[in-house]
């Protein structure tokens, strides 16, 4: 089988696989380190007073829970994502933590929303753009959807330089390049911003760079590896014995101090001329 981005492919995904990645979203976003890319940029939003703000590819909310969580944030802002059982993880989830009068969630395609033209303050796309079948329709639908002078942020990784030290650096590249290729449907897409972004109408503001990266022990990428080992091995990428080979002295490397992987994340803020 040829690689398919899970994310991409949500929605034909089994129950236990849907939920796998229910709780890889769950547990990413409380990575402190992770979780303080949000915050890096969630400071530069400029929210207005009563902000009305949109998530596109929201998964179970974890981002916009974060946002209803900051003093800055005195809005309300909907969710919306492709796959059903997130979107009922993310009520679940905003109600349990009394957020639920602030935040709300709906189906959608990202790709073509009913939105009318120039609705929100803020549209934020985290962690979507890599995963989606056509990302200039994308962009260019959160571009409609943000008013005049509003804000379009854009978060994501630049999976072509994930990559995990292995012993053997020839299948360690072919490790990296398999993850990426069999997890994110558009691993560079974060390069092409500079040159997409005012095609739309958009107007950088600001961008930026940070590594996310673990030396010694593993959390953010022991979590990472254990979700999407399988879809290298489901694509039949690699041969399977050596990515569990692989994966097993991933495990070691992090119980014994010697792990390190690294991953460039990039923020770009454009502002709706
Ligand atoms: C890596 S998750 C990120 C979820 C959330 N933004 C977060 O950071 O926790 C990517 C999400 O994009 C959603 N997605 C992918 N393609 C989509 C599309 N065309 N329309 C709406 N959602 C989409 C997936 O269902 C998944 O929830």
């Amino acid at each position: 089988m040829a690689a398919r981005d899970p994310h991409r492919f949500i929605n034909e995904l089994d129950e236990a696989a849907q939920e796998r990645l229910v709780s890889r979203l769950e547990s990413r976003a409380k990575d402190p380190v992770f979780a303080s890319l949000f915050d890096k940029y969630a400071i530069r939003l400029a929210l207005p007073p009563s902000a009305q703000v949109l998530e596109v590819g929201c998964g179970t909310g974890a981002t916009l829970r974060l946002l209803a969580s900051r003093d800055d944030f005195t809005g309300t802002a909907i969710g919306v994502d492709q796959c059903r059982p997130f979107i009922d993880a993310a009520n679940r989830f905003a109600k349990a933590e009394n957020v639920g009068d602030r935040i709300s969630f709906g189906i959608g395609d990202a790709h073509s929303l009913d939105f009318p033209p120039a609705t929100f303050d803020v549209v934020i796309a985290h962690t979507l753009i890599s995963h989606v079948t056509d990302p200039a329709r994308v962009l260019s639908e959160m571009a409609r959807m943000v008013r005049p002078g509003g804000t379009v942020a854009i978060f994501d990784g630049d999976y072509s330089s994930l990559t995990y030290a292995f012993p053997d650096h020839g299948f360690g590249h072919q490790m990296d390049v398999a993850l990426a290729s069999a997890t994110f449907n558009n691993p560079r897409i974060m390069r092409d911003l500079p040159r997409l972004l005012p095609k739309l109408g958009l107007q950088l503001k600001n961008a930026w760079g940070d590594a996310v990266v673990e030396i010694g022990s593993g959390r953010f990428f022991k979590s990472f590896a254990e979700t999407y080992v399988p879809y290298v091995k489901m694509a039949n990428l690699l041969p399977a014995q050596a990515v569990d080979v692989w994966l097993s002295e991933q495990l070691k490397a992090m119980e014994n101090g010697t792990f390190f992987a690294a991953c460039n994340y990039y923020t770009y803020l454009a502002h709706r001329i």
